[in-house]
């Protein structure tokens, strides 16, 4: 049969695909069996969806992409554990309606990582335990949340500790988005190496990825890599899209009413930006243990809800008939 991504990229990692349960059947399930060898949960693994209230899981969702990723021989990543958003609001609360202690917090926490990461104990060989924990704000090293207000800044740790002892098998890493920008990029080696010296059983680092035409540049990208290889992590790359949009300028202006198709100029500078990550990745191959897509195709992206509600993106290798666009090819056709 044809060659997919996976087949191309068999001397250098794993390729996987961020998907919802419903996009494992027809047209879409084919496509991830024919391109892709790892799957991550774009949703239902979270807390707030698997653990619904304290006493409440809701395995259904999960265990179908567990099953769907046992049935194919797909490698699958567990995202993610501890999180600010769609954390549940349960955790943080008690009976009644007060914000919980830190010790309770901490029981919590753990019978969560234990719960989730036991049932998927031996099926799912890498969990993101912490996501997005470093500010934005260059004056501020961890985000302000509720992990960090009530449970103090070793939540991380004990977070890593959990997870540790429930599988001591599987891979743990520290994800994160703008994480090439160089502030940003500094303050999670600062966290890492803090990690590492303390002995917190960490495997890797997630570079989530959410890029855009603009940038990162290949000098910004080859830095962050260097730097977190210096470390002697492993590096994946968690939750890749490349979008036509500038994401800094996202946050000062929505432009709203700006016309969003997908023209043979965005698609031409689309396809170079691509073509430069994937060689760039390849040099990084001893690092880097995978390269996740955060969704399958353009006839969805989470960018078409985000930043910008409705206006439709169109990030990703497959276009909205599920076929090959440009870019695909500048990243499968290499040598
Ligand atoms: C996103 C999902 O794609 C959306 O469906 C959801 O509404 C919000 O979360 N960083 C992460 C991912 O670590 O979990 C996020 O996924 C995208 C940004």
């Amino acid at each position: 049969s044809e060659k997919g991504l996976k087949d191309y990229y068999a001397d250098y990692f794993p390729i996987g695909v961020a998907v919802s349960p419903r996009s494992l059947e027809g047209e879409s399930a084919e496509l991830i069996r024919a391109e892709f060898n790892s799957l991550t949960a774009e949703n239902v693994m979270k807390m707030g969806v698997i653990h619904p209230e304290m006493d409440r899981f809701n395995w259904g969702p999960a265990d179908a992409i567990a099953n769907f990723a046992k049935e194919n021989n797909l490698k699958l990543r567990g995202h993610n554990l501890v999180w600010h958003q769609q954390a549940g609001p349960w955790i943080f609360t008690t009976e009644d309606g007060k914000t919980v202690g830190k010790e309770e917090l901490y029981q919590r926490m753990k019978a969560h990582i234990d719960s989730v990461v036991g049932r998927y104990k031996g099926t799912i060989y890498a969990w993101d335990v912490v996501n997005e924990a470093i500010s934005d704000k260059p004056d501020e090293f961890l985000r302000k949340s509720e992990w960090l207000d009530i449970a103090g800044e070793e939540f991380i740790m004990k977070a890593f500790e959990y997870a540790h002892e429930a599988d001591p098998d599987a891979k743990l890493y520290y994800n994160d988005y703008n994480a090439i920008i160089p502030e940003k990029r500094d303050r999670i080696y600062k966290l890492l190496k803090m990690l590492i010296d303390n002995d917190v059983p960490i495997d890797g680092v997630g570079i989530q990825g959410h890029w855009s035409i603009f940038s990162p540049t290949e000098t910004e990208l080859r830095e962050a890599m260097d730097l977190y290889a210096s470390l002697g992590l492993d590096i994946q790359i968690t939750e890749l899209d490349v979008s036509l949009y500038q994401w800094e300028k996202e946050r000062r202006e929505l432009r709203q009413g700006e016309s969003d198709e997908f023209t043979p100029e965005l698609e031409a500078r689309q396809k170079e930006k691509y073509d430069m990550f994937f060689r760039v990745f390849r040099d990084y191959k001893d690092q880097l243990t995978g390269v996740t897509f955060w969704n399958v195709s353009d006839r969805y992206s989470w960018l078409d809800h985000y930043p910008v509600e409705g206006r439709k993106n169109y990030p990703l290798l497959f276009d909205e008939d599920y076929k090959r666009k440009s870019a695909y090819d500048a990243v499968a056709h290499f040598e």
